[in-house]
């Protein structure tokens, strides 16, 4: 097995490894390699649904994603992406085709800290279709002073979908109004024990505890910040990749820029602390 950084402050690459048949040395130094990198690519596997699922309980609990209607059929931990990019009327279906987001973490809407999300990549096209990672350690040490005083101590309120309901279509209606949640902006990571910006510009609802004008000016300002340049990777993908990531410390964005007659195929497991 062979780890080397994907990014100069972000991400690892790992080549000469079958997750179906780790050696629990080799699990530890992969976790570990986690831990430090926050993304973690495993290269060139041929994982069965078991096989992939089975990878996604070594880093914790594995739990369906709120989104039923991209559930697997038969295995509701694991949801499909990519099938469906366009609506019945042809238009593109943005939430489905570069899901939609820009940069955001997963499951802040949840009332449960979403540790880690895995992809796995089935069909990818000719060209076009990247994952975009950033490193929020850094982008919490890059903070001006000020703002880290001002942002010390505050909490942010979360809804799925953020202040414009995005994406929420894609929800039944009996998981369309579930009550915002609460997380520290400024969390320490339970593991690694670094502090690292806890924030989510797409599904964030306010700053909690401040009026409205500052609550709107500290989004302003962290979105502004918050990809530190260099502490940022961009991945292409090659079918077979399995993609790990971090969701205490870092954000993502899929790039989209993909031709929409190809299919962008991935198997996805969201998995808690
Ligand atoms: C996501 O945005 O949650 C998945 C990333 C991707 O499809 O590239």
């Amino acid at each position: 097995m062979h780890i080397e950084p994907a990014g100069e402050h972000i991400g690892a690459i790992v080549t000469g490894v079958d997750v179906a048949r780790l050696s629990e040395r080799d699990w530890q130094a992969l976790y570990s390699a986690w831990l430090d990198h926050s993304v973690l690519i495993v290269r060139d596997q041929e994982l069965d649904i078991a096989s992939f699922l089975d990878y996604g309980r070594r880093f914790g609990r594995v739990k369906p994603h709120l989104v039923r209607r991209a559930r697997h059929p038969d295995h509701p931990d694991l949801t499909v992406m990519g099938l469906g990019t366009r609506k019945q009327d042809g238009s593109v279906n943005k939430s489905i085709y570069n899901r939609g987001q820009g940069w955001h973490t997963d499951g802040p809407w949840d009332h449960e800290v979403c540790k880690a999300t895995q992809l796995y990549g089935l069909e990818i096209p000719s060209v076009g279709g990247d994952t975009l990672f950033a490193n929020m350690y850094a982008a919490y040490a890059a903070l001006p002073d000020d703002l880290k005083r001002r942002i010390a101590g505050l909490d942010a309120h979360y809804v799925y979908g953020g202040r414009n309901r995005t994406g929420v279509d894609l929800l039944e209606p009996e998981d369309q109004d579930r009550p915002p949640t609460r997380y520290p902006l400024v969390r320490t990571h339970p593991e690694t024990g670094r502090t690292s910006l806890y924030f989510n510009p797409f599904h964030i609802l306010r700053i909690a505890d401040v009026d409205d004008a500052e609550s709107d000016a500290i989004i302003e300002e962290l979105t502004a910040q918050m990809i530190v340049p260099g502490a940022d990777y961009r991945h292409q993908w090659r079918p077979g990749d399995l993609v790990t990531w971090d969701n205490r410390c870092t954000l993502h964005a899929a790039a989209g820029g993909y031709p929409i007659e190809e299919r962008r195929i991935h198997w996805r497991c969201t998995i808690m602390q």
